[in-house]
C-alpha cells in the first residue's frame, strides 16, 4: 500500500469513528462498527485511541483520574518491568530465546489468532509455553499471573502505540469469534448479568464503589499491574485472570485461564477494540 493510501485510510477512520480492518469478514466488520459506534455516541469527544486507558478515560472517572495521573509519574510496575524484560531476553539452556520463537509468529497486534491447522485460537500465553517446551524448558504452570503475565507484558510492550488489528477470516476463525461473542452477550451467574450488561449498557455507571469501564479498549492494556492484587503480593494479571474475577462478581463459576471459552472471549474483545493502540502494561485499581 502507498503512504498516501494509508493516510487516506487513517482519515477515514477518524471520520467514521469505527476502525476499518482489512482482515475481517463483513459480518465481523459490521459488529466492530456497531460496537464502536455505540461508544462514540455514548461518550462523544472521546477518540477511539484514548480507550486504552480503561475506566480512566470516562468522564465519570474524572475525579479519580487525577490520582491515577499522579501515580503514573512513577508507575509502580517499572521495577517489575525491568525484570520482565530480562526474563524475556534470557537465553534458554540451548542458547535460543523467546525472540527466536516469536519471530515466526504474528505481531502482538494480531493476537489472539486463529490457527487453521490446529483449529484453535492461539494466545501469547500458549505460544510462550510452546516455545519453552520446544526448547527443552519447563512450561509455566500458572497461566494467569506472576512470571507468565510479566513475559506477556514484555512481548506486548514492544508493540505499544500500534493499532490492534486481529484478523477474523475464514470459516473456522469466524466460528471461534462467534463463540466469544456469544459468551460476551449471554447472561450468567446467580445475578444473571452478561459482560455487555456491565461494560456496554452500564459503562460509566457506578457499581459497589467502582465505575464500570467501556468494553471498547478492553484488554489493550493487559497484562495489568493492579493495586487490589498487589495487596496479596501478586500484582500482575493476564486478561484471563480478570475474566475470572468478572465471572465471580456475578456469582458464576470462573473458568480456567486459557480455556477455549476465555480464548474466544479474548478474541471477541480484541476484535471489538480494532484500531485502539496497545498500551502495555497498565496500572489498574
Ligand atoms: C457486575 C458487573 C460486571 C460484569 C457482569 C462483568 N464485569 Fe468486567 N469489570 C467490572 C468491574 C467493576 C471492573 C473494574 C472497573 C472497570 O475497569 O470496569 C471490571 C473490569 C473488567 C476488565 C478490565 C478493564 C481494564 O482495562 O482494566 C475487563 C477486561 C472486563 N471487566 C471484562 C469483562 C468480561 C469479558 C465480562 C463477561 C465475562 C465482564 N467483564 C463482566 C464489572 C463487571
Amino acid at each position: 500500500m502507498h503512504k498516501w493510501q494509508i493516510a487516506a485510510l487513517t482519515v477515514g477512520i477518524m471520520f467514521s469513528g469505527a476502525a476499518l480492518q482489512a482482515g475481517v469478514a463483513p459480518e465481523v466488520q459490521k459488529d466492530i462498527e456497531d460496537f464502536q459506534g455505540y461508544f462514540m455516541k455514548r461518550f462523544p469527544g472521546i477518540p477511539l485511541e484514548a480507550y486504552n486507558d480503561g475506566v480512566n478515560v470516562l468522564p465519570q472517572y474524572d475525579e479519580r483520574r487525577a490520582n491515577w495521573e499522579i501515580l503514573m509519574e512513577f508507575p509502580p510496575y517499572e521495577t517489575d518491568m525491568e525484570t520482565a524484560r530480562e526474563l524475556w531476553a534470557k537465553p534458554f539452556k540451548n542458547g535460543k530465546t523467546f525472540a527466536d520463537c516469536f519471530q515466526n509468529k504474528p505481531p502482538a497486534t494480531k493476537y489472539p489468532y486463529y490457527d487453521e491447522a490446529r483449529k484453535e485460537i492461539r494466545t501469547i500465553e500458549l505460544d510462550i509455553n510452546e516455545c519453552l517446551s520446544a526448547n527443552g524448558e519447563e512450561p509455566i504452570k500458572n497461566l494467569k499471573r506472576g512470571k507468565m503475565a510479566m513475559l506477556v507484558a514484555a512481548f506486548r510492550e514492544q508493540f505499544n502505540g500500534q493499532q490492534w488489528a486481529v484478523d477474523v477470516e475464514g470459516k473456522g476463525a469466524v466460528e471461534a469469534y462467534k463463540k466469544g461473542r456469544q459468551f460476551y452477550w449471554a447472561k450468567r451467574g446467580q445475578l444473571n448479568f452478561s459482560c455487555a450488561n456491565c461494560h456496554v449498557h452500564n459503562a460509566g455507571k457506578k457499581i459497589r464503589g467502582d465505575v464500570l469501564s467501556a468494553g471498547l479498549g478492553h484488554t489493550t492494556g493487559f497484562p495489568v499491574y493492579r493495586t487490589k492484587w498487589a495487596v496479596a503480593g501478586k500484582p500482575w494479571g493476564t486478561v484471563h485472570r480478570r475474566y475470572g474475577g468478572c465471572n465471580s462478581q456475578v456469582r458464576a463459576k470462573p473458568l480456567k485461564p486459557q480455556s477455549a471459552e476465555y480464548r474466544a472471549l479474548e478474541m471477541y474483545e480484541a476484535v471489538m477494540s480494532t484500531g485502539v493502540p496497545l498500551k502495555v502494561p497498565s496500572q489498574r485499581q
